[in-house]
This record gives C-alpha cells, sequence and structure tokens, in this order.
C-alpha cells in the first residue's frame, strides 16, 4: 500500500491522475495538495474528496514546513508534483509567479521530502516531478524527436522554469540521494483541461458561436498524449523505474494545430448531426446557425518566441512497460463528448461561479 501526496491535483493532470489512481490502487492512501489558483478547480475531485476517497488540504507548495508537516502527519511514501503554473501565454504576460511556483515551489518540496524522509520507509521513497517536452526548446522539420539525451533549450518563461525545476530535483537526487524521477511529456489533452488550453478553448468557443483562435499559420506541431496515458506512464515510473532516471512521454501523434483543430471542429458538427437536442442546448453554436464550425477558425497574430515543432521518442519508456494506448482520432472524439457531457463543469469556469463555489465548500480545508 502507497501513500501519495498529489500536488497540484485540483488542476487537469493531477485530477485525472486522482480519479486514475483511485480506481486502479483501491487501497491506497490519496493526498491532495493545491493553492487553488484560477486553473485549479474542486469540482474535478468533488466526488472523490466528498466520498473521502481523497483527502484535499488547500495549501501552497512553497510552505515547506507545511509541506513537510503534512508528509510526516499522513506519512507519505511518494510525492507525485503536478503544481505548476502551466500556461505558456500567461507566463509571456507575467513571468514572475512562474519562477516563484515552478521554480521556488518544487525547491521547497525538495527541502521538505528531505527533512521528512529521514527515517528509511519499508517499501522506499520517491519523488516524481512531471515536468515538460517544452524544456528541449524547438524542433526543425528534419530533426530527430527529443530523447532524454536532447540538451535543455527551453524558449519560453514557462519552460525555462520547468527546466530550471528539472536541474534542481536532478541536483537534489545527485547531491543529497533524494529518491527522485522525472518525466516530460508532451500535450495532453482530455477531461477536465481549462478552456484557455488549445484543445478546450476551441471546444467552448465553438458551442458559444465565438472565433477559434489560430496562431500565426498553425502549422505548429505538437505531439498529443491523451491524459490518462499519461495517467498510465507516471503509474508504470513510479512502480518500475529506479532512482535517478529521467523518461520522455509522448502520445506518437504528430499533427499541425490547424488540423487539430479542423479535426475538433468537423467532430462537434458530426454530434450536431446526430443529436438534434445539441441546437437547442447551445443555440449560439455554428451549426445550430447552420454553419459549420470551421468558419469560426481565424488566424491571430503569433505567439512570441513560438516553437514550431515538438517531438518525442518514447522508446525508453516504452522498454519500461508503457506505450500510449489512444489514438488520436478516438482520444479527440471522446474529449469532444465529454465537454458537451460536462457543460456544466465549464460553464462554472467560463462564469467563474466556480471560484465561489470552492471558497464556499472549503473555506476550513
Ligand atoms: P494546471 O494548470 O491545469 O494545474 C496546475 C495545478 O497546480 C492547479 O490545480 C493549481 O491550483 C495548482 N497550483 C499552482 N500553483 C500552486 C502552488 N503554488 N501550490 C500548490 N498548488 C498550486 O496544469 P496541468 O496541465 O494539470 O499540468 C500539470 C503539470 O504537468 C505541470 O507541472 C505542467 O508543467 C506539466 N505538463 C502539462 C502539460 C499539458 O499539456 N497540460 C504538458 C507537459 C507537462
Ligand atoms: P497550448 O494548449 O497553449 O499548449 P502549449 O503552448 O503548452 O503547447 O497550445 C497548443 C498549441 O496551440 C500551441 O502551438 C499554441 C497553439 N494555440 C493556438 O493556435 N490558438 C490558441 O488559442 C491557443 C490557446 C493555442
Amino acid at each position: 500500500m502507497k501513500r501519495l501526496l498529489i500536488t497540484g491535483g485540483a488542476g487537469f493532470i493531477g485530477a485525472n491522475f486522482c480519479h486514475y489512481w483511485r480506481a486502479v490502487h483501491p487501497a491506497d492512501r490519496l493526498v491532495v495538495l493545491d493553492a487553488l489558483t484560477y486553473a485549479g478547480n474542486l469540482a474535478s475531485i468533488d466526488e472523490l474528496v466528498q466520498s473521502q476517497r481523497v483527502r484535499f488540504v488547500h495549501g501552497d507548495i512553497c510552505d515547506r514546513e507545511r509541506v513537510a508537516s503534512l508528509i510526516r502527519e499522513e506519512r507519505i511514501d511518494t510525492l507525485v508534483n503536478f503544481a505548476a503554473e502551466s500556461h505558456v501565454d500567461r507566463s509571456i504576460e507575467d513571468p514572475q509567479r512562474f519562477l516563484r511556483t515552478n521554480i521556488m515551489g518544487t525547491h521547497a518540496l525538495l527541502d521538505a521530502v528531505r527533512s521528512a524522509w529521514s527515517q528509511p520507509a519499508e517499501g522506499g521513497f520517491r519523488f516524481h516531478h512531471v515536468s515538460t517536452d517544452e524544456v528541449y526548446g524547438s524542433l526543425g522539420p528534419a530533426d530527430p524527436p527529443f530523447t532524454e539525451t536532447t540538451p535543455y533549450a527551453p524558449n519560453s518563461p514557462y519552460s525555462a522554469s520547468k527546466a530550471a525545476a528539472d536541474h534542481i530535483v536532478r541536483a537534489y537526487g545527485h547531491t543529497y540521494g533524494t529518491p527522485c524521477t522525472i518525466s516530460n511529456c508532451s500535450n495532453n489533452y482530455g477531461p477536465y483541461q481549462f478552456p484557455e488550453k488549445l484543445l478546450p478553448l476551441c471546444i467552448v468557443n465553438i458551442l458559444e458561436g465565438r472565433p477559434v483562435p489560430i496562431y500565426g499559420d498553425g502549422l505548429q506541431i505538437r505531439d498529443w498524449l491523451h491524459v490518462h496515458d499519461h495517467c498510465r506512464a507516471i503509474d508504470c515510473i513510479l512502480r518500475a523505474s529506479g532512482a535517478g532516471e529521467t523518461w520522455n512521454v509522448g502520445g506518437g501523434s504528430s499533427e499541425p494545430n490547424i488540423r487539430i483543430v479542423e479535426s475538433v471542429c468537423d467532430l462537434v458538427d458530426e454530434e450536431f448531426r446526430e443529436r438534434v437536442e445539441l441546437k437547442s442546448r447551445f443555440p449560439r453554436s455554428a451549426p445550430a446557425q447552420g454553419r459549420p464550425s470551421r468558419s469560426l477558425m481565424q488566424h491571430v497574430r503569433d505567439r512570441p518566441g513560438h516553437d514550431r515543432r515538438y517531438a518525442v521518442d518514447g522508446s525508453k519508456v516504452a522498454r519500461l512497460g508503457f506505450t500510449p494506448q489512444t489514438p488520436l482520432a478516438a482520444g479527440l472524439a471522446a474529449t469532444v463528448r465529454w465537454y458537451l457531457e460536462n457543460e456544466s463543469w465549464w460553464r462554472g469556469i467560463v462564469s467563474g461561479a466556480y471560484r465561489d463555489w470552492c471558497a464556499r465548500e472549503y473555506a476550513a480545508s
């Protein structure tokens, strides 16, 4: 039986990880620590918290004493760090908070486990740090995909802050023997993703009849990883990897942004053709107004310093036992359906109502 501390567990990937872990390892103890920034949404794990299958603690990863005492109190043996500022566009607007949370916060967590894990645990301790393929920078069209030995060359304040955190994690492992692993994954998609990221933004804007912005020419290439596959990859790493290793995790599905957006538009149109009630539920949407969703696509000014291409070589983690199982077309279709079925989840975010709800429900957590 493991006792996990999941930092950032109210965010997109962390929440999916809580649902995944609860279903696959029902005997394990799960504690979530999350500061509930704009990106944290307790509605994503509310059912688990209310049924006491997850304990939620409202707190900041930068508070090392609080984290250390929580680790001691809960006898945590595995910390999975998802907590971060994660949106590149916001890092361009305001880098400061990215440096604080992503660098100083990761450092505080490392110090907390160093002080709390002084006695050896029976099954061993593990600090798993969730990072990004963006630390490797941008690839040219003919470059080979990123491997674990590709030199770091981050280009945005976000990816630079993640790169710095990765170096600190590695240094703690090397210097103090902190039992660390790192995974660098590609662009995730799936349920519970905040609608500022490309896919959910695209779906929500189509349903609201708003333009779908394509940065620049839209030919930037990303490798799309379904979040459930990502959760399986982390599980595999926690079970099978020794400390001191890093792992690249990709979805094996590289596509230009514009193709992804076109696919999402077509999938929404298909749902509207098959389900007549959608027209009355989403009267402002393009298909309800008799227009294809692609008519909402609009090229806008490119992101400054926009990385052209990411691609991940997943052969190392494949040898450990993980390969992605969700084909992109099926994953996109399931994601579109999830947003159609979970309108109240994203409406709450779009209207800002979830912040008031979290403040009321969890004021004392
Ligand atoms: P997210 O923005 O959806 O969620 C981040 C969570 O961290 C939120 O719940 C937020 O409240 C919490 N948080 C932020 N600052 C905190 C602090 N100081 N203390 C405690 N909690 C804090 O992010 P995500 O998309 O779920 O990403 C999770 C991790 O995966 C991040 O480290 C990100 O860099 C990495 N990653 C994400 C992607 C992706 O496509 N989403 C790809 C590669 C790597
Ligand atoms: P995003 O979801 O922000 O993830 P990241 O920047 O971490 O890769 O963006 C994915 C890609 O989509 C990225 O190349 C930027 C692009 N993009 C758009 O073209 N339009 C948008 O409105 C957004 C949010 C992103």
